[in-house]
Formats: C-alpha cells, structure tokens, sequence
C-alpha cells in the first residue's frame, strides 16, 4: 500500500480525534455541576438492610478503669489553677457538650471552635474535628496542656495526682504500672468508651417496635435518605465514619472571614484538598448538643438543617422537610450512659 493510499482515512480519524476532543472540553466547560457528591451507596432492602445500625455498648471495658476514667473526667487538678474538669465543656448531663458557641477555658479564655459531644467518641474515625487525634488517649492529653482550656503541664498534673493514695492505689489495682501518664489518658479514653447512648427510639424503631415512631418521624428518616444526608451521616453513630468538605455543592464560608479552625483538615494534612474539610459529626444526640457546626454558628437544629441541605446537597428545603427531619433527629438520643450518672 503506497502512503498517498493511507493519507484520507489518517487525516479523517485525526480529524475525528481533535473534533471529540474538542466536544470533550466544551462539553466539560458547560455542564454544571448540580449533582450531589459521588458517596458510598447502600442497597436498601427494605427495613432489612439499613445505613444506619443500632448502637451496641463497647466490649471488654474494665470496669477499675471506667471508674477511675470517671474520677478523672470530673478532677479539677487536671487544670492548672482547679478551676476545670473536662466535664466543665463537655457536661454529661447535658448531651456531652457545654452549650456555648466557643468553649471558655482557663481564666476566661475563649476559644474559636464548639465543642463536640463526648458520647458516642468512641465511633468515630478519629478525634476532634479535624481528626488530629487518632484515638480518645491521644485526644485526652490535648485539652489539659492546651494553653487556653485547662492549661496545665504533665509535671504539675502527676505531681498532684502521686499525693492522692486512694487515687494511686487505685491505678495499682488496675493497671500492673500503676500511675502513670499514659494509664491516666487510658482511663479517661475507658470512661469515654463507656459512654454509648444505648436504646433511643430510633433504634428500638431498627430493633422491630415499629410502632415506636410516629409516622412525621419516619418520614423524616425517608428524607434523610432520599435527599442524600445518609450519603455522609451513617452507620451506628450516623456520622463520625468519614471526613467531607463543609460546602460541597456552595462555599459556606463566602462573606464571612476565616479563621485558622476553618481550614479544617487543611491543619492537618497541608493538602489543598483538605481546605474546610471535617470530621462528619456524629448525630446521635443531636438535638440535646445545639449550637452546631465547628463554628457554633446554627443556634437550633432547624437552622443546621437547612444550611446542610444548602451547601452540602446544593437544595432549598420546604418547611415541612425540615420540621420531618428535625423530628427524627429528636427520635436519635438514646438512655444517659450508666457512667455518666454521677
Ligand atoms: C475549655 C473547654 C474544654 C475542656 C476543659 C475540655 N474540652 Fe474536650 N473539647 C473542647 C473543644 C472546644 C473541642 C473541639 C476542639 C477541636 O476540634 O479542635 C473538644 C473536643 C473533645 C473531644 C473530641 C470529640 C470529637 O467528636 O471529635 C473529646 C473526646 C474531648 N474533647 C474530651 C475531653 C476530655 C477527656 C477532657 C478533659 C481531659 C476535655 N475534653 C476537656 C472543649 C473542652
Ligand atoms: C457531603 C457530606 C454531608 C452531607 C450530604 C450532609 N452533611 Fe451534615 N455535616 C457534614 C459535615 C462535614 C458537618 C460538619 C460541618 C462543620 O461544622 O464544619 C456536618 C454537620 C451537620 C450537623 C451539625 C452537627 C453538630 O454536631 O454540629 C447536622 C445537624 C447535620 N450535619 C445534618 C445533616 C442533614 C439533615 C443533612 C441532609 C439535609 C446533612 N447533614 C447532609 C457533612 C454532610
């Protein structure tokens, strides 16, 4: 075959590569990108198969270190001047959190950043909202050295904790080292895992009473999944599995300055990607944890709802899906944790 035979057909096909390529690009420039974000799909079964699962209380915990975790969460000389336990922002009472916008730490200081609900910590991937704590130990020593919530240093806490016997008896009784650092962060971190809220009704509704729900709330949990909230509020503690950018389908953060704690993951990790990237709160026991957001800035759950459906699923919602929604939030607080009874 001589090249003057082959030249057509060659010009032809490259022709037909640029012309797709072309329409590739043009094609990509103006399809909007209206679509919910690309998330793990469940194959629902009818009430068989659920993306949500009842919560069931951690195995194996100790009870000498729930009990000395429990004395430990409640101990002002973890503070530098007494004046603060962990309880003090995180109230077991009342749904593991303090209720303010910002936390207030030692001598008044103001935080920049709401404070999560304890219960239920043990779910989650990883700790603080960033999730630059791998586990509730970790975590544990962040608050008592942070300068502005309990400001103290390793050296003042043992020193107090070493003068206390029925505390060091305590530690030998249940650890072979006895006091030490890192037994002190383990028992908190047990306490912590103790803290399930076990038995709300929306669980007991997974559990077979269907009954137990009135028909508003089930038809909120039915919008929660049509509309795409389950696509990053799942499993037991509906949340807490995975980190997602807060505005994905709007920036939530336009008009408004940034602050460093919006960066989010960013502080973490450095990658651009990560830029207003959090931690998927857990939902259980929502309803009793307002204000929300990292940035407590939604003072009811009528308000987080309708700022979710708008930068996260990119939808205005009607009164009455936000009022069914609400509704089964409510259904997601269980029983107050035998622990975190005084
Ligand atoms: C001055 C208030 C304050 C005190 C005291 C405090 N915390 Fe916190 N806690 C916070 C704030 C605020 C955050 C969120 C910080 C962040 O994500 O950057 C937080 C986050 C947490 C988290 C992570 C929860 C999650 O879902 O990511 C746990 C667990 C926790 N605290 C346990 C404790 C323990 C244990 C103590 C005592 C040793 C304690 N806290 C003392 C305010 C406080
Ligand atoms: C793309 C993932 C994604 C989707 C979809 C999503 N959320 Fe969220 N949700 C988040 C993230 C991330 C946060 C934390 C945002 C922050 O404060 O930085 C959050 C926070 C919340 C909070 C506040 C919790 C707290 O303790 O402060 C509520 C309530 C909530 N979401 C409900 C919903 C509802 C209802 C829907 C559906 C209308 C929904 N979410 C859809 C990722 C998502």
């Amino acid at each position: 075959m001589k090249f003057a035979d082959i030249r057509l057909p060659v010009v032809f096909v490259v022709l037909l590569v640029l012309a797709g390529i072309g329409w590739l690009l043009w094609s990509g420039r103006t399809t909007p990108p209206a679509e919910p974000p690309a998330l793990p799909v469940f194959s629902m079964q009818g009430d068989v198969l659920q993306p949500i699962l009842p919560l069931a209380a951690v195995g194996d915990l100790d009870p000498l270190r729930v009990e000395l975790g429990k004395r430990l969460f409640h101990d002002a000389r973890l503070s530098a001047d007494f004046s603060l336990t962990c309880a003090s922002c995180h109230d077991l009472a009342k749904g593991g959190v303090d209720g303010r916008q910002f936390s207030v730490g030692i001598g008044g200081a103001v935080g920049g950043i709401n404070a999560p609900s304890v219960l239920n910590s043990a779910f989650s991937l990883a700790q603080f909202w960033d999730g630059r704590a791998a586990t509730l130990e970790e975590q544990a020593a962040g608050p008592i050295q942070n300068p502005i919530e309990m400001g103290a240093t390793w050296p003042q806490v043992m020193s107090r904790l070493e003068q206390d016997k029925a505390l060091k008896q305590g530690f030998k009784q249940a650890y072979p080292e006895g006091l030490t650092i890192g037994n002190v962060l383990n028992a908190i971190a047990t306490f912590e895992r103790s803290l399930v809220t076990l038995n709300s009704r929306f669980d007991r509704y997974l559990r077979g009473e269907k009954q137990i729900l009135t028909p508003l709330e089930i038809e909120g949990y039915q919008r929660f999944r049509e509309l795409g909230c389950i696509s990053c509020h799942q499993g037991a503690a509906v949340g807490g599995n995975m980190y997602q950018k807060f505005g994905v389908l709007g920036d939530y953060f336009a008009g408004r300055p940034t602050t460093q704690n919006d960066l989010g993951r960013f502080n973490v990790t450095q990658r651009e990607e990560d830029r207003h990237v959090f931690k998927v709160p857990s939902l259980r026991s929502v309803a009793l944890t307002a204000p929300y957001f990292h940035d407590g800035s939604a003072d009811s759950l009528d308000k987080a709802v309708v700022v979710m459906a708008r930068y996260q699923l990119g939808r205005e919602l009607a009164p009455r899906d936000v009022e069914a929604i609400v509704a089964f939030l409510n259904t997601l607080s269980g029983e107050s944790p035998a622990a975190a009874v005084q």
